[in-house]
Formats: C-alpha cells, sequence, structure tokens
C-alpha cells in the first residue's frame, strides 16, 4: 500500500488523504465497538461488508437524488469520499421504539411510534453524546436554521427510501443514525450531503417475519453471530461479495 497521510482514526474507520485535494480514502475497520467505546471486539470481515453495504445504499439515495458525500469504491475495504465540513450531530430517525428510545421513554421494544421521530445527539465521545434540542444545536452554532431545515427533509427522505428498500428484502428499518457535512463546489457554493456511512453498525433492521435482529444490536447484546447477519444483508440486497464468511474472514488486507 501507497503511504498516505493518515487524517483521523476512529472507532470504525480510518481517514486518510485522497488522490486529490478535497477527497477522502475512508478505510472500513473489523473493530466493534458498543456502549460508547467500553465494549470492542474485531469482527472479522465486517469492514468489507459495511464498505459495500454503505457503498449500495449510497449510491441507491444519490440515485433519487439525496447529495451524499460517495464518490466510488476503491477496493475491498476502501472508498473515495468528498472531503465534508462534518456536523458534529448523530442524527437519528425512528420508526419503531427500540434502544435507548425504548428506556428514555418506557415504551416496549418493537412498538411502531405514531409517525417516524428525528432526534440530534451530540458527537461527543467525553460527554457521551448527549441528546439535543434545535436550541443548543443552533445556540452553540454546530448548524443553523437552515441547514437543520435541509437535515430534517434529507433524513425523511432517507427514511421513507429507504423503509422501502428494506421492505423489499423482508427487514424493517427500526432505526438509523445518519451524518452530514458541509460540502463546498468550486464557487464556493455550500451544500448539506450524507457523509459517514449508512450500514448495520448504524441501522436496525429486523427481520419482517421473526422480528430476528440483523444489525450491530447482535454485537451490543452479545446474541453472536453478527458477521453472519451483516451477511445475510449483504445478500439480501444482492451485493454479497463473492465468496463464502470464511473468505470475507480471511480477507483482512485491501488487495
Ligand atoms: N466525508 C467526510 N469528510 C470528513 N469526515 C468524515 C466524512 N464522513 C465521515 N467523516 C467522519 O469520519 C469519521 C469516521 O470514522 P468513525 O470510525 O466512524 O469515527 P468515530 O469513532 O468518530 O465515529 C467520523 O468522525 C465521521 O464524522
Ligand atoms: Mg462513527
Amino acid at each position: 500500500m501507497s503511504r498516505r497521510r493518515r487524517i483521523y482514526e476512529g472507532k470504525a474507520k480510518v481517514l486518510y488523504e485522497g488522490p486529490e485535494p478535497g477527497t477522502i480514502v475512508q478505510y472500513f475497520k473489523d473493530d466493534a465497538t458498543a456502549h460508547n467505546g467500553t465494549k470492542k471486539a474485531v469482527i472479522s470481515g465486517k469492514g468489507v461488508l459495511n464498505n459495500r453495504i454503505s457503498e449500495y445504499l449510497m449510491t441507491r439515495l444519490s440515485e433519487i437524488g439525496v447529495p451524499t458525500h460517495f464518490m466510488r469504491r476503491l477496493n475491498m475495504r476502501e472508498q473515495l469520499i468528498h472531503e465534508v465540513e462534518i456536523i458534529p450531530l448523530e442524527v437519528v430517525v425512528r420508526n419503531i421504539a427500540a434502544g435507548s428510545f425504548s428506556k428514555r421513554f418506557n415504551v416496549p421494544e418493537g412498538t411502531p411510534l405514531p409517525r417516524s421521530i428525528i432526534e440530534y445527539y451530540l458527537k461527543s465521545d467525553e460527554l457521551n453524546d448527549p441528546m439535543v434540542s434545535e436550541e443548543h444545536i443552533t445556540a452553540f452554532g454546530w448548524a443553523n436554521a437552515q441547514d437543520l431545515d435541509d437535515i430534517v427533509s434529507l433524513s425523511l427522505r432517507v427514511n421513507d427510501y429507504l423503509t422501502g428498500l428494506f421492505l423489499g428484502i423482508g427487514l424493517k428499518l427500526v432505526d438509523f443514525k445518519l451524518e452530514f457535512g458541509r460540502l463546498y463546489d468550486e464557487n464556493d457554493e455550500m451544500r448539506i450531503v450524507l457523509a459517514d456511512e449508512i450500514s448495520p453498525d448504524n441501522c436496525r433492521l429486523w427481520d419482517v417475519q421473526t422480528n430476528e435482529k440483523f444489525d450491530k444490536d447482535r454485537f451490543r447484546q452479545d446474541l453472536g453471530g453478527v458477521l453472519e447477519a451483516y451477511q445475510e444483508v449483504a445478500r439480501r440486497l444482492g451485493i454479497l461479495p463473492e465468496g463464502s464468511v470464511v473468505d470475507i474472514r480471511e480477507n483482512q488486507v485491501a488487495p
């Protein structure tokens, strides 16, 4: 592998300087973390699957006019993306009660919500990603009212599209987390675009028939079969990389 400048190493990915200014190479690791980084493991092959799944979903979304940072997949573990100024928010869209929502509001997991609910969390490991309101976001200047308008309308379009896409392969999109960034064009015009990744690491996906979980809750809750679940999502999407689980597991290094 050529020597590239490493810009950032996060919990699930590494960012390298891209070949052209304004581009980044996003490398998908096999590391899994939960409960704000206190639970850690390596799930061999996860990075390969998330790279593929995120490529697929970002591509479908850009086809329906949702702007994204995605440019192209480079190899098994890497994709080329536009560098954006990340808005430091985790934007969560919920359709069915689960996880922290069920705890906070004492709503049993699996309860369908009367309508889709958008929540914001500040991206801050030190502060444990606290939930914030639009008031906090605009007062602290993390995003302005126009940015938030764009974020809400994009999030709802993503939700509508992905809900249908997953239903078509027998999966309920229970909830998911998005990140957005500011992308500047050659005339210095700014657009809000979808960034980061969309994968079973940040979506809850339940089988329509059985409610079996096909997402990171298998890791959080020690249910086992994490890689097999991610692989099943890829298989149902029709994008399983060639080879068996073993082949994916053995593919530790990008070709
Ligand atoms: N297009 C982009 N430009 C710049 N930064 C990005 C882009 N897409 C995602 N990021 C950031 O890159 C990091 C991805 O690595 P990840 O392992 O998810 O990190 P973290 O542990 O901070 O969540 C995140 O901090 C995310 O906000
Ligand atoms: Mg992340």
